[in-house]
């Protein structure tokens, strides 16, 4: 988009030292509470560029000098020329589309704004401009979710990552589908444990629920198998390596609840062949061990019993995917892909029957 030149009609004196003008189509969004520098307007006096735009109003109505505001529909302006008027001049409006598309503008604008000054929907506005700067293919959620406060929530997760907080939203997933899962009887498992993160929560919540559940723990704790054909090229074998006592000193006060399988999957499945179960979390990020873990675990679940595929959604797993619509494709349950990347699915008295009889 070239540069435009708008001229602006008269001012009509607004307060003090300021003026208005409706703004003219085509300048552009103006400011708002939400984006405060969002406008890219340039303003002329009589030929000479003045500013500083994007001022406060009540320090255009007070101190003028040229600062104004181009505010929703309205541009709000001062005169530059000392002791004179804004209607003795003539203003002119030049819409420069790339000033506040760049990359450098939008930091520039977000190093002047004080966040002090704003409030979280404001705060998290500036972080969406930021973000999508450089990640314009990710669109970022909605803001105030409260979930952002939950002490326990985060704390468990800081037991075991306080780099990032990547895998927050999937943890608050699990945690509510372990809920669901309860409600029935059986026994826990996960396949692939790493440090233990999600399973520390499977724990803790067979722990403060009645009964004696048990949590089946599926890892070779030596990290990932190698990758198939249909895994991709982002993993690596050996990837995520950690060892079963490190995990178990993680897992801390709930450690008595679980039960270690070490291994490389299906090969201890064998150990829990008599089980009945609730709950399945598969986090293996590969086609084969996902693929055997429902082979193994799906005729063994009851119903209402929850899976929980971690790795569903994510263009790095796409084996993970892969085995989990290849083995429901026949079936009654539906898996539904959250916007988190998790894949879930509950199982149905239908399915079952279906089990039994095949
Ligand atoms: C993404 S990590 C698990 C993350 C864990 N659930 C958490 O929340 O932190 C993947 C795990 O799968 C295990 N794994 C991958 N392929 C496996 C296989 N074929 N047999 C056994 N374990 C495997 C790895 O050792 C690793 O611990």
């Amino acid at each position: 988009m070239p540069l435009r030149l708008i001229p602006l009609p008269r001012p009509r004196r607004e307060a003090g030292l300021c003026w208005t003008v409706p703004a003219p189509a085509g300048i552009g969004e103006g400011d708002d509470g939400l984006a405060p520098e969002r406008s890219g307007l340039r303003l002329f006096e009589d030929g000479q560029e003045i500013g500083p735009g994007h001022a406060r109003h009540d320090d255009i109505r007070t101190q003028g000098a040229g600062r104004f505001s181009h505010w929703g529909e309205q541009i709000y302006l001062s005169c530059a020329t000392p002791g004179s008027r804004a209607d003795r001049h003539r203003y002119t409006a030049l819409v420069d589309p790339a000033a506040h598309s760049g990359r450098l503008a939008v930091l520039a604008a977000a190093a002047a704004v004080d966040p002090a000054g704003l409030d979280s929907e404001q705060r998290y506005a500036w972080g969406e401009r930021l973000f999508e700067t450089f990640v314009p293919d990710v669109k970022l959620p909605e803001w105030g979710r409260s979930f952002f406060h939950d002490a326990e929530l985060i704390a468990d997760y800081e037991r075991f990552d306080t780099a990032n907080y990547r895998s927050l939203d999937r943890k608050l997933v699990l945690r509510e589908m372990l809920k669901l899962a309860l409600r029935q009887p059986g026994e826990l498992a996960e396949c692939g444990v790493f440090r233990g993160a999600s399973a520390y929560l499977a724990a803790k919540a067979i722990a403060e629920a009645p009964g004696e559940r048990r949590l089946h723990l599926f890892d070779s704790f030596a990290g990932l198998s190698a990758p198939g054909a249909t895994d991709g090229g982002f993993w690596r074998a050996g990837a995520l390596a950690c060892g079963q006592a490190e995990v178990a000193a993680n897992l801390g006060p709930y450690a008595g609840r679980a039960v270690f399988h070490p291994g490389w999957i299906p090969e201890r499945f064998a150990e829990a062949a008599d089980q009945r179960f609730c709950f399945l979390h598969l986090d293996v990020d590969l086609y084969q061990p996902t693929h055997d873990a429902l082979e193994f675990f799906h005729p063994r679940m009851v119903p209402g019993a929850v899976i929980l595929c971690d790795d569903y959604g994510f263009d790095t797993c796409p084996g993970a995917r892969r085995a989990m619509d290849e083995f429901f494709a026949g079936r009654p349950e539906p898996v539904l892909h959250l916007p988190t990347g998790q894949g879930v699915v509950v199982l149905c008295p239908a399915s079952l029957e279906q089990k039994h009889e095949s």
